[in-house]
């Protein structure tokens, strides 16, 4: 994956919920006896996992996209049958850790490679002193086993400003029959502390020290409108980013989290005098929101003290590359904890950042960036190491030509799996250059498809790597066939007759140009997530506007009731038609078509028959969305269907290019638009969902007409 911008990045972003604070809101709901509904919940795999695990902890937990309803267990959970799965999440494992330490049973925590690597001893120790039963492994790491255990609270000092191994003792705290203290050498995060106030729990704060009384649990109460979540600062610092580099760019982010406990960044950038206003500053549960409105600006070099570390310690990657930016050398004191993250992170600045150019040095705990003005990356291929940060930080160190390729790049889907969704949407091109892009056709019956040659044409002319093909497949083996393809790579493919409706429920999500028509000829992969589009109805819309064919106002005749007249339908509705008629031979199939929620609530009047009995009069379009029509079947146009001159007529058949329709309404002086035409713009658009690059039109043009001979 290789970012670049064309120019200024413009728009609005909603926040995505923040990570810690919906880790906090799921496991604090699964302790209540209330069913508590979390809007706006971190997506991304590490609160997934948080999810997966009280699920296996028998908590009922239901997810609709951000909205997540979690009932709970009156702090009594079941021993799972299983390991328990924290995937790469830490703040899942030293939380639940503290969680599960008052339980009454045996809990095995495991997770992925990196998390099993990061210590554990720094919650395990305080746990033991509160009473619980908790092994590690020999290295201090995970997998972690807990027999719970916990009886009482009592006062400890953390080693280092850790908002983990700080809740993790809170949450242990709260089944405690004594008082809990917590004293830290800084002061990290302190979402946990706000939560338990705002859930009816007190917490007493005062100079690094935090304590909560003694059986806190009984006091715990979900807030009854439900939990909303603050946008994730430490997500949205990627925007900020892209958005102060990029000339001309201003982006307003809404909902953003500026708890002062993580809004380092927002202080440090204020010293580099970057153009970030914070506006319309509101309370949401104790957690403070604003809207980040933010400019392109040039950056000044800036110094981070070892007190603020923990205020910003998932963002020194992101503001090292910033420090490239600006000329002078930038400092930041105390930044040792950044080996223990998802990877070793002040290596990995070192190495991969210094790969793209970035000048940095690392003496003991303190991290130096010199940095220029005009910083611009060296070419290069880095590797994100597995570490969701680290990829945002990377695909960003490429602006705005894209001379980085991300290597890895889906590990965003760690914490931030829209990342390049909103990139996208506020004008920045992630492009698949260097990628091998295996792409195909998927459907039935398909030798004859002419969209291999347009699409390997495609790639040529753009200078990608890839290949286009067919991949026949019957209807009892679709969705075997979707997961195979998968596994192979082939993630952007075409759909065809007759899958493009069974297919949704293959896929993760639809765009919104297939939602209504829930009928998918394009699959393109985001975030992780295979996601259905629908560039037919563009494709048929462009064809007839290139023709010279104005929709708006016009009546239009449909022949045909499958999945290509329902997207000639919705292209005639898009295009407010004054009136569409659909002609089938099973009158009933019309009539389903016709009776489609979008085609009955809009202004244009929609009507249908059987084949035989299209009204008399006049239409200004006539589409021909059958599969019949070859030179030897019969026109599937009645007869009395007037075909004269300033009739249109679009014969979605490209094979053969004259078909017996086609010949009558050349015959009767109509202007014929080929099927081809429509075949060339669904292409042309699919090619550019997938690639992120403009379509050499013209060029597949070329190549389907040497294709097709005409
Ligand atoms: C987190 C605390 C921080 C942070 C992590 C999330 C939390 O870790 O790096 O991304 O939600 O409590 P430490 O507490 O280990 O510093």
């Amino acid at each position: 994956m290789r970012l670049c911008t064309d120019g200024p990045l413009r728009g609005e972003v909603e926040a995505p919920g923040d990570k810690s604070c919906s880790h906090r809101a799921a496991l604090l709901a699964a302790l209540t006896d209330d069913e508590v509904t979390i809007f706006n919940f971190a997506p991304g795999e590490d609160c997934a996992s948080t999810l997966d695990c009280l699920a296996a902890l028998g908590v009922p937990v239901t997810r609709r996209g951000s909205e997540v309803t979690v009932q709970g267990r009156a702090g009594v959970l079941d021993e799972p049958d299983r390991v328990l799965d924290c995937g790469n999440s830490g703040t899942t494992m030293r939380l639940l850790a503290g969680l599960l330490s008052g339980q009454r049973m045996h809990v095995i925590l495991s997770g992925d490679d990196s998390l099993n690597r990061r210590p554990m001893d720094r919650i395990v120790d305080p746990l033991r002193h509160m009473g619980a039963d908790i092994r590690m492994r020999e290295e201090a790491g995970a997998p972690l086993s807990i027999c719970g255990g916990v009886t009482r609270g009592g006062e400890y000092r953390t080693p280092v400003a850790s908002a983990q191994v700080k809740s993790a003792i809170l949450l242990a705290g709260l089944y405690a029959e004594s008082a809990t203290t917590v004293r830290e050498p800084g002061t990290s995060r302190d979402h946990t502390e706000r939560m338990l106030e705002a859930w009816g729990v007190p917490v007493q704060r005062h100079n690094g020290r935090v304590r909560l009384g003694g059986k806190g649990l009984s006091r715990l109460r979900a807030p009854e409108d439900g939990v909303r979540i603050p946008g994730d600062i430490s997500s949205v610092a990627f925007l900020v980013a892209a958005a102060l580099l990029t000339p001309g760019s201003e982006v307003l982010i809404r909902n953003v989290g500026i708890n002062p406990t993580r809004t380092g960044i927002l202080a440090v950038l204020e010293s580099m005098d970057a153009r970030v206003e914070a506006d319309n500053v509101r309370d949401w549960m104790g957690e403070p929101v604003a809207d980040l409105l933010v400019r392109h600006s040039s950056l000044r070099p800036f110094q981070v003290e070892e007190d603020m570390v923990p205020t910003l310690i998932d963002e020194i990657p992101l503001l090292a590359l910033l420090a490239a930016h600006a000329r002078g050398t930038s400092t930041f004191r105390g930044v040792g904890e950044l080996r223990f993250k998802e990877t070793d992170r002040l290596a990995a600045v070192q190495e991969e950042l210094g790969a793209v150019g970035v000048q940095c040095r690392v003496r003991e705990d303190t991290l130096l960036i010199d940095g220029e003005e005009d910083f611009s990356a060296i070419p290069a291929t880095p590797d994100a190491r597995g570490d969701h940060r680290m990829a945002m930080t990377l695909a960003l160190a490429g602006l705005p030509d894209g001379r980085v390729e991300l290597r890895n790049d889906s590990a965003v889907d760690i914490s931030y799996p829209q990342f390049f969704h909103h990139l996208r949407s506020l004008g920045a091109r992630p492009s698949s250059r260097g990628e091998h892009l295996q792409m195909g056709l998927l459907g039935e019956g398909i030798e004859d498809s002419a969209s291999p040659p347009m699409l390997r044409t495609a790639l040529e002319v753009c200078g990608l790597r890839g290949s286009y093909r067919l991949f026949d497949v019957g209807s009892k083996d679709l969705g075997a066939a979707v997961r195979g393809l998968g596994a192979l790579g082939v993630v952007r493919f075409n759909v065809t007759r007759p899958h493009k409706v069974a297919i949704c429920r293959y896929l993760d999500r639809l765009a919104p140009s297939a939602r209504d028509l829930e009928a998918v000829n394009t699959v393109v992969p985001d975030g992780g997530e295979l996601v259905g589009h629908n560039t037919d109805v563009a494709g048929v819309a462009r064809a007839l506007r290139d023709a010279g064919f104005r929709m708006q106002d016009s009546r239009v005749l449909i022949v045909g009731a499958g999945g290509a007249a329902r997207a000639a339908l919705r292209a005639a509705v898009d295009g407010a038609a004054a009136g569409v008629h659909i002609a089938n031979r099973s009158p009933r199939a019309a009539a389903e078509l016709a009776g489609l929620w979008w085609a009955e609530d809009c202004a244009t009047q929609v009507h249908c028959s059987g084949l035989t009995d299209v009204p008399g009069g006049r239409f200004d379009l006539i589409i021909q969305a059958t599969p019949v029509g070859s030179l030897d079947a019969s026109c599937p146009l009645p007869e009395h269907c007037h075909l004269g001159a300033g009739v249109t007529v679009l014969e979605m058949i490209y094979r053969p290019q004259v078909t017996s329709l086609v010949r009558r309404a050349r015959t009767a002086g109509a202007k014929v638009v080929p099927g081809s035409e429509m075949l060339l713009h669904q292409g042309a658009r699919a090619f550019e969902l997938w690639t992120g690059e403009a379509a050499p039109v013209q060029k597949m043009r070329e190549e389907l007409g040497r294709v097709l001979r005409w």
